[in-house]
């Protein structure tokens, strides 16, 4: 078993990742300060599969089952709402925890749920998907979306203890685990090349459900954004490179409504604009931008538009929508972008035009270059 710590003072915790550790789970608990009654959030397609053993793990302790209908809609004010009442109901108080079993919409609800009800009590992460694995279990981002805006009301609320078990991801489906993938190629992009090659050399059986190989890139993913976590809790700087891809990204999401990509596909192609924006830019090497191209596309992520799906029309509202961007500062478009594979810079002084042209990088779809 690996542990990461996130060092953030009195309120550091332990990432616990190896395979088959969900038995460890009472021990993580009761090493967090967790008391009982507890709420175990989680969705209609995870808790069907695991909260029963969840539950049985956690016989010591008065167990609240609420589980809310699976998918990003469900990440609403009104389940925080629901939730403070099931909590309630369950008698849960100020030394009560929540655990989330489940992806990132379950960590991001239950998260915002406990860090609001009375006024914030512990609570765990049991990460079901690649995504929340690697990304959204740590960092202690909690919220909800809004109709006007995605993750628009939250808190930070860090976990007292995350465990991940790999043996978890054995009922995600592949697209699914596909689209964590590209948080993983991210992490290698902005801060470890060996990370990078690392993907790069073991998509192939990564895709094909080798959990065993996903296991080093989910450690290093979760060391890398500890780190920067540790360093920038509350995104005044540095944690913005975590962002990289993800202002294309959110355009592309919205702009097609958060129906026709998941988040780590809008993620992918979003890494390909700003691949393309840092060649244009000079600050990359085209033969770096390829090897990332190529990487995405062997961990089955979308490298460029699917076919018959460009519009000048989404792009144009993809560049629009990248103005009400809540990391825009200022209405000054901010990017991160790559000057080589494992090190990115930030740049503010990039043109609209420059945003348009990078968005032609998905217009193309050459061939694969490696043999297969
Ligand atoms: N807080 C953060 O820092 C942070 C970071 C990244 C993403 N996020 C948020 O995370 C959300 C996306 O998370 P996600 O990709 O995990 O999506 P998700 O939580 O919607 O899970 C994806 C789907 O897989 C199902 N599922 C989950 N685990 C499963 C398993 N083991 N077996 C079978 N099915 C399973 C879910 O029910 C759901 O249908 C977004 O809302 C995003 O904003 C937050
Ligand atoms: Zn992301």
């Amino acid at each position: 078993m690996h542990t990461v710590t996130v060092d953030l003072g009195e309120r550091s915790y332990a990432i616990s990742i190896g395979s088959g550790i969900l038995d460890r789970l009472p021990g993580v608990l009761s090493q967090a300060h967790m008391g009982g009654p507890l709420a175990l959030v989680t969705d209609s397609n995870v808790g069907p599969l695991y909260a029963g053993r969840v539950r049985a793990l956690l016989s010591e302790y008065e167990v609240h089952i609420c589980t809310l209908p699976a998918g990003e809609d469900q990440k609403r004010l009104s389940q925080i709402e629901w939730l403070c009442g099931r909590f309630l109901e369950g008698g849960l108080d100020r030394g009560s925890g929540v655990v989330a079993l489940g992806g990132g919409v379950v960590g991001d609800v239950a998260g915002f749920a406990a860090a609001t009800f009375m006024r914030g009590i512990r609570f765990a992460q049991i990460p079901t998907t690649v995504v929340a694995q690697v990304d959204s279990s740590v960092g202690g981002k909690t919220g909800v979306n809004h109709p006007l805006g995605k993750n628009t009301i939250g808190a930070f609320h860090q976990p007292s203890a995350v465990l991940v078990d790999m043996t978890l991801l054995e009922t995600l489906p592949p697209r699914e685990l596909c689209s964590g993938l590209a948080e993983i190629v991210k992490h290698g992009m902005i801060a470890d090349p060996a990370l990078f090659d690392y993907m790069e050399k073991n998509a192939e059986p990564i895709v094909r459900g080798d959990l065993a190989a996903l296991e080093w890139p989910v450690v290093r993913s979760c060391e890398i954004k500890a780190d920067v976590v540790a360093q920038d809790e509350r995104e005044q700087n540095l944690r913005a490179i975590l962002n990289y891809g993800h202002t294309f990204g959110h355009a592309i999401e919205s702009a097609t409504r958060y129906t026709r990509f998941l988040h780590g596909e809008a993620v992918a192609l979003g890494m390909i604009c700003a691949g393309q924006l840092a060649v244009d830019a000079r600050l990359l090497d085209p033969e770096s931008a390829r090897r990332q191209r190529d990487c995405l596309r062997a961990c089955r992520l979308p490298v460029a538009w699917p076919e018959g799906f460009e519009s000048p029309a989404a792009v144009d509202e993809a560049v629009a929508l990248m103005k009400h961007d809540k990391k825009a500062r200022a209405g000054a478009l901010r990017f991160v972008l790559p000057d080589r594979i494992g090190h990115v810079v930030q740049r503010a002084d990039i043109s609209r035009e420059q945003v348009r042209k990078a968005f032609e990088a998905l217009r193309q779809m050459p061939a694969p270059t490696r043999a297969t």
